[in-house]
Formats: structure tokens, sequence, C-alpha cells
């Protein structure tokens, strides 16, 4: 049974293969009258509507489920509501506070488990981002990417995204805010060896693509007074574009703050391509579900 909590749980050819199964348009309809639980301890836009789209276009029926309706862990164990979907659903999507959680699903769950966004990582997103750098720029060997911000879970799942795909990949983020050692020596086993840097205009100088994030995650709320004042200077503005190359483009997995981690002239400019990649989430979506679920039925049919 495979599952996604993260980018690295796909070989580099998987991760091709998954980019390559996006593009391919309409898919067999390998969901034909089945379910897909999604379920949201957290808000969402994109990714819910992304996510039942492909179900859709894959013939099956998505449900959405946010956790106050199951009471994760209050009503029912994590343990007990996974049994119970499995037993309706060929695939089990989850957005938790916490990544446990979705290691708890897997570890009971008889059909696969996708990481729909946690505290650790956010897989679905990173797919979208590198496939949005591919249809820029072709092969990614040897560009460059900067993300300038929070070491979050956007960072860490497209830090390891793009350096599978063989990129360069340069992190700024504010003191405090960094991959921690035992992060990056996880992310190395999984092929990414992300440099930080501690000024955003070293890690963008040059680079290929430049990607920030919200500077307040989701779960932070009460933090982001501190935020705030210690993620000053760390806006992607114009200026800060200059330095990329001429070429370069701006990518966010959105919501957006403009005039926070980016300014309205570099999100809504020419250099931007966060409306292709948020379209993009449902097409890698289609290409992970169909994946996965064809897995698990070779796997029952073994
Ligand atoms: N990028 C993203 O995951 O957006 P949502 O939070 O709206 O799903
Ligand atoms: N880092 C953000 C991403 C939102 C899609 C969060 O976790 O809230």
């Amino acid at each position: 049974m495979r599952h996604l909590l993260d980018i690295d749980d796909l070989s580099t050819d998987e991760l091709v293969h998954l980019l390559d199964l996006a593009e391919k348009g309409p898919l067999p309809p390998v969901l034909d009258k089945q379910g897909v639980a999604l379920i949201f301890e957290k808000p969402s836009a994109r990714t819910r509507n992304a996510t039942e789209m492909a179900v859709v276009q894959l013939g099956g029926h998505p449900i959405t489920i946010r956790g106050e309706e199951i009471g994760l862990d209050t009503r029912e164990s994590v343990e007990d509501v996974t049994r119970t979907l499995a037993r309706y659903h060929a695939v089990l999507a989850a957005r938790v506070f916490d990544h446990r959680t979705l290691e708890r699903m897997v570890a009971v769950s008889s059909v696969p488990v996708v990481n729909l966004l946690s505290d650790v990582a956010h897989p679905m997103q990173a797919l979208a981002d590198v496939l949005t750098l591919r249809q820029e720029f072709g092969s990614l060997d040897g560009r460059t990417l900067a993300w300038v911000g929070d070491a979050n879970n956007v960072c860490r799942s497209l830090t390891v995204a793009a350096g599978k795909l063989g990129m360069r990949v340069r992190v700024a983020p504010p003191v405090g805010y960094e991959f921690s050692d035992a992060e990056l020596e996880r992310m190395a086993l999984a092929g990414a060896r992300p440099e930080q840097l501690g000024r955003p205009e070293d890690a963008v100088d040059g680079a290929d693509a430049v990607v920030t994030d919200t500077w307040v995650s989701m779960g932070q709320e009460a933090e982001a007074s501190d935020r705030k004042k210690d993620f000053e200077g760390y806006t992607v503005d114009v200026e800060l574009m200059r330095r990329a190359a001429p070429h370069a483009v701006f990518l966010h997995c959105l919501p957006a703050h403009r005039g926070e981690e980016v300014s309205h002239d570099v999100i809504d400019g020419p250099q931007s391509r966060v409306w292709v990649a948020a379209e993009n989430r449902m097409h890698t979506a289609r290409a992970v579900l169909s994946w996965l679920h064809t897995h698990a039925q070779g796997d029952s049919n073994a």
C-alpha cells in the first residue's frame, strides 16, 4: 500500500511519472463510483476544490468532512475514524494540525492516505509548483530555486521536490525560522541539500524561481505579531525580483498577504505564475489519486 505524506515517499522516477501523468489530460475513470474522503482540520480554498474536481474527473465521488464534524480524538479516535472511512472510500486524504495524525492514519488504513497539508509538509502543493516550473523551463536540472521566508511545511516539500529534480535550492529565512539540523538530515536522505542563507538578496541572486509563503501559517495565529516583526525585510518586492535572472518566475502557494510576504506588483505582475500553479493543483491531484489507487488495486489483486 502506497501513501503520500510527503515528497520523500516518492522516488525521483515516480515524481517525474506523476508530473507526466498530470500533463496527460483526461485519465481513465479509475475511481468509477468510488468515494474519496477529504478531511479538513483547517480551512482551504485550492486544496478542497482542486482535489474534489480531480476525484470527479476520475469518475469518483468526493466527500469533504470538516474536522469538527468527526471530532478526531474527541468524538472518536483517529484510528477508529480511519478504519471506518476506509470501508467506504478508495482513498483517504486529510489536512491536519499535527503530522502525526497522518502517520496514525497510515498505521491502520486499508486504503491510501494523502497529506493535504500538515504542520510539517504540503506535498500536493510541491507537485503543482514543480510542474509549473517544468512547464516554464523544461528540464529543471541545474536551475536555482530561491525561497524567501519561513522554512515551513510548503518550503520543506518544495525543497525536496526541487532537489529530487536536480534544482539548487537556496533558502533565506530570518534567524529562528530556519530548517533544523535534524530536518536538513532528513531532507538529505530524500536527495535535497538546501543552502541556508540569511539574506534574501543572496538567495535570490540569479535565481530562476523565487518562492515565498505567508509569515503566519494556519495554527500559528497566536505568534502573528512576533512573526510580523521577525519577518520585516523578507518581502518579495520588485527590487528583490530584479536580483533574480531576467526570466525568473514568482510562485506562492496562496493565500497571499499583499504588503507582507509579497508586494502586489510582484504577485500581480508579469513574472507571477501563481494562477497557473493554482490550476496545476487539480492536475497533479488527479495524477496522485489515479496513481495511488492503481497501486492499491495492484496490491489487493496480488
Ligand atoms: N495552497 C493551498 O493549499 O491553498 P488552500 O489552503 O486554499 O487549500
Ligand atoms: N504555510 C501555510 C500554507 C497554506 C496553504 C499554512 O500552513 O498555513
